[in-house]
């Protein structure tokens, strides 16, 4: 038999959600194929045209971030990365598939959208890529055409109480599509924050002066956010809809996941790095350095750091995504000197998540299985990827990440690959670092090398979510 399309890892700590095993694994063809003890006869029997040695190491499944915006028009402006340069940098990181942010024009299609983000990515990923839609303008229309992409594999729908005149909708708008998604078997996406409250708390800050970075935190209330996120959940219920809020930052919003999911309520909530490891002390920083942490939701004083480790212990929070939206310091955070409201709300960090979910392994926050499950095993889940992402189990996409625990780092702008100029980890020591990159057999990070391609990724529909 041909051993060229085999490859054998040997001798290391398969890590997956469920199971830690001393095991070798066997890839034939791009999938999982075999797990076997590393001492057994069954793996002393595997040969390969390629060997690769994990002693030592940990073998994982590929991150999968299931929320990106690749150069994302935004703010003004438009974020850094490219699908070319984003998903090498999360390569680099660890992640084999992202699901990025189609976006809906007003006053136009969500085919039109769809349409436009495939031109974006087709032929440039170095990994597999998904879509989920933004919906800015719900009419009959764009209703009816969410049972046609969910079809497809587009099976979530991305709606913002935030940003008025931008992406908002209204409750009535909101409720509409949430009864299409409870018929067609989408998830909708919150991104929870009462927007219409939040505008007159900026014009008030402005008025008075308070210009600096740190007023967008204060603006965008930890209440703001716990009111929306209440709101969306009593919606999704009148609606008979699941819900999933994105990037979930304060204490308050986490309670009312929380206190729905003891209801028994088909409801699900993400964290992101940034409000695990950042807080307003970074958005207070002097010089209008605080602009690089301007994001929404916002940075939360760093009190509200122990309610979301809580969550994601206790399973009231299931996924962790970067929300990567990056923009440069010099010439797009800048556009808000004087006025914070004009700072392009992003930050960077699909580079970063794995590394950092790591970290929290070592600092005793979660467990290596909890790291896993939260990076890759429930974002397939809920985003109707798995088992063929965010597993390695025979017939699973041999997306595979050898991870080196022992190894450590420190996180600069100066060796990052994302396309940004600055990280907003600068100079932070973490223990853990990836060593080599499979997507689906292929290698596209070698012993710490970049070995993949433009074009390797491929665009990947998906199941409905797999939690309900
Ligand atoms: O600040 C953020 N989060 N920018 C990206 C758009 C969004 O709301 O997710
Ligand atoms: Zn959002
Ligand atoms: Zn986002």
């Amino acid at each position: 038999m041909s051993t060229g399309t085999r490859t054998v890892i040997r001798g290391g700590l398969v890590v997956t959600a469920a199971d830690e095993m001393h095991a070798d694994v066997l890839i034939e063809g791009g999938r999982i194929a075999a797990l076997a003890a590393h001492d057994s006869d069954t793996a002393a029997g595997w040969t390969a045209g390629t060997v690769i040695d994990a002693t030592g190491k940990y073998v994982i499944p590929g991150g999968v971030d299931a929320h990106t915006h690749m150069q994302m028009p935004f703010g003004g402006t438009t974020a850094a990365d490219t699908f070319e340069t984003g998903t090498r940098a999360a390569a680099w990181g660890g992640t084999t598939t992202i699901v990025d942010f189609a976006i809906q024009s007003m006053g136009s299609s969500l085919r039109a959208g769809l349409d436009a983000w495939h031109a974006k990515a087709d032929a440039q990923c170095a990994i597999d890529y998904g879509f989920h839609m933004i919906v800015a303008d719900v009419n009959d229309k764009t209703l009816a055409e969410m049972d046609t992409l969910v079809e497809e594999g587009v099976t979530s729908f991305k709606m913002f109480m935030a940003y008025p005149g931008v992406f908002y909708s209204d409750d009535g708008q909101i409720l509409r599509a949430m009864q299409r998604a409870s018929g067609n078997g989408g998830l909708v996406m919150m991104h929870a924050e009462n927007g219409i409250a939040i505008d007159v708390l900026v014009q008030q800050a402005l008025a008075a002066g308070r210009t600096d970075p740190r007023y967008h935190g204060e603006v965008r209330h930890a209440l703001l956010e716990a009111e929306a996120t209440h709101r969306a959940i009593q919606l999704a219920r009148v609606a008979g809809s699941p819900l999933y809020v994105v990037h979930v930052s304060a204490e308050q919003a986490v309670a009312e996941l929380t206190a729905a999911r003891d209801l028994g309520l088909p409801v699900f909530g993400e964290t992101c790095p940034q409000y695990l490891f950042l807080s307003t002390d970074n958005l207070a920083e002097p010089d209008f350095e605080g602009a690089k942490y301007v994001c929404s939701t916002p940075l939360r004083p760093r009190e509200h750091q122990a309610a979301l480790w809580r969550g994601l212990r206790t399973d009231d929070l299931q996924v962790v995504s970067t929300d990567h939206c990056p923009f440069c310091f010099s010439g797009q955070k800048e556009m808000g000197r004087g006025d914070f409201s004009k700072i392009p709300n992003g930050m960077p960090g699909v580079e970063n998540r794995m590394d950092l979910l790591h970290q929290a392994v070592v600092d005793g926050h979660i467990t290596r299985r909890r790291w896993i499950d939260i990076a890759c095993a429930a974002p397939a889940r809920m985003f109707g990827l798995y088992p063929r992402k965010g597993t390695i189990a025979p017939g699973a996409d041999a997306d595979v990440v050898v991870y080196d625990p022992q190894a450590e780092q420190t996180v600069s702008a100066s060796t990052h690959h994302m396309n940004v100029d600055y990280s907003a980890y600068e100079g932070r020591r973490l223990t853990g670092r990836v060593e080599t990159v499979l997507s689906r057999g292929v290698p596209v990070i070698e012993r710490q090398a970049y070995v993949g391609r433009a074009g390797h990724g491929q665009y990947t529909p998906r199941g409905i979510c797999q939690y309900l």
